[in-house]
């Protein structure tokens, strides 16, 4: 059994590409039994961004709510707001005086989200070691990332192992599991789907405003009656995405016969969404309505971690003459 930590940006609603791409696929390798499963909100990486106090609460609260809605066991897993265990600051300052400044800025994400960003904060730059702290604090042995984080896990592992080279075996060396793209999810636009883009699918919208997003999926012109290519339509793929195959059969003759018009297949995605859903529609919906029930099953992993990050931190504050 290995320890696996994941940490979970809370910059907005989770859409149907975080989903589809990260949560689901998460969710599922977590009930394998295989591995013990940290899971944390990173809402203090979202201040680097954020700055509204209202909004990086609900943002936290909306991708909690989302996980559990889609299943993720608080019990048997350990669920928390990054914000709940505050010795990961602690261990972050003792990591920055280890780690090296040349290193750190030649960090990729720190260059693109610097030259995108309208005031470049300190706390972006030193990210990566808030990062390598929310790992070490925990001995996590296993860290599954997409492509774009590898290299702050490399600083993590180096830096881990320089602190171990003077301090012998002070802290796990985690293991990079690099994430195999489950699903590329497109959005409303064709293109990748997006919170910086835009053009996401929030499933989690009232029926109303769901239906209004869905119906502004852009297609070509083509009319009713004129057969379509489903291959190159953004409807169907997403429909695709979600149905059995029977229903994507069945969508793909309609698509080629004619007589059959984007509004149709529009109506059909969303009704999908609807039915396919609703459990986890209501779940969330009923998580958001009741913060209480939310806090009080983050106080369940806040309370876990807590116990494994002060002893975690004691060791650190011996070993470097604290
Ligand atoms: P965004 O691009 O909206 O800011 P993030 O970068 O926060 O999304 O991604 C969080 C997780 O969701 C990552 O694991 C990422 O690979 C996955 N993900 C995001 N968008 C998509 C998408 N369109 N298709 C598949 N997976 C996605
Ligand atoms: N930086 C990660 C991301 O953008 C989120 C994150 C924060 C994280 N701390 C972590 C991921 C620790 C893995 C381990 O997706």
């Amino acid at each position: 059994m290995s320890r696996t930590l994941t940490g979970i940006q809370s910059t907005g609603v989770p859409h149907l590409g975080n989903l589809l791409g990260a949560i689901i696929p998460t969710i599922q390798a977590s009930k394998s039994g295989e591995n013990e499963t940290y899971g944390f909100i990173a809402n203090l990486h979202s201040l680097t961004s954020i700055k509204d106090p209202e909004l990086i609460r609900e943002n936290t609260y909306a991708v909690a709510a989302a996980w559990i809605a889609f299943g993720f066991d608080v019990n048997e897993n350990v669920f928390y707001r990054q914000s709940d265990v505050p010795q990961v600051c602690e261990l972050a300052w003792y990591l920055n005086c280890y780690m090296s400044f040349q290193r750190l800025s030649l960090a990729h994400s720190f260059k693109d989200k610097s030259d995108k960003a309208s005031e470049v904060n300190a706390g972006l730059f030193t990210y990566p070691v808030l990062m390598s702290a929310d790992i070490l604090l925990y001995d996590a042995e296993v860290v599954p990332v997409g492509k774009d984080q590898k290299q702050h896990l490399e600083f993590t592992r180096d830096l881990a192992q320089k602190i171990n080279a003077k301090h012998d075996n002070l802290f796990v060396i985690p293991k990079i599991q690099l994430e195999e793209k489950h699903m590329y999810v497109p959005g409303v636009d064709g293109k990748k789907m997006s919170k910086s883009y835009g053009n996401t699918i929030d499933i989690f919208l009232t029926d109303k405003k769901l239906r209004k997003r869905i119906m502004s999926i852009v297609t070509d012109d083509k009319g009713l009656e004129d057969p379509k290519d489903p291959e190159s339509c953004v409807v169907f793929e997403l429909y695709s995405l979600l149905a059995d195959q029977k229903r994507i059969e069945t969508m793909r003759t309609q698509y080629l016969a004619g007589g059959y018009g984007y509004g149709h297949a529009k109506q059909a995605l969303y009704d999908l969404i609807i039915q396919k859903f609703s459990s986890e529609r209501a779940k969330y919906w009923g998580l958001m309505n009741n913060k209480a029930e939310l806090d009080k099953l983050l106080a369940l992993g806040a309370k876990k971690a807590r116990s494994i990050a002060s002893q975690k931190l004691n060791q650190v504050r011996t070993a470097l003459g604290f």
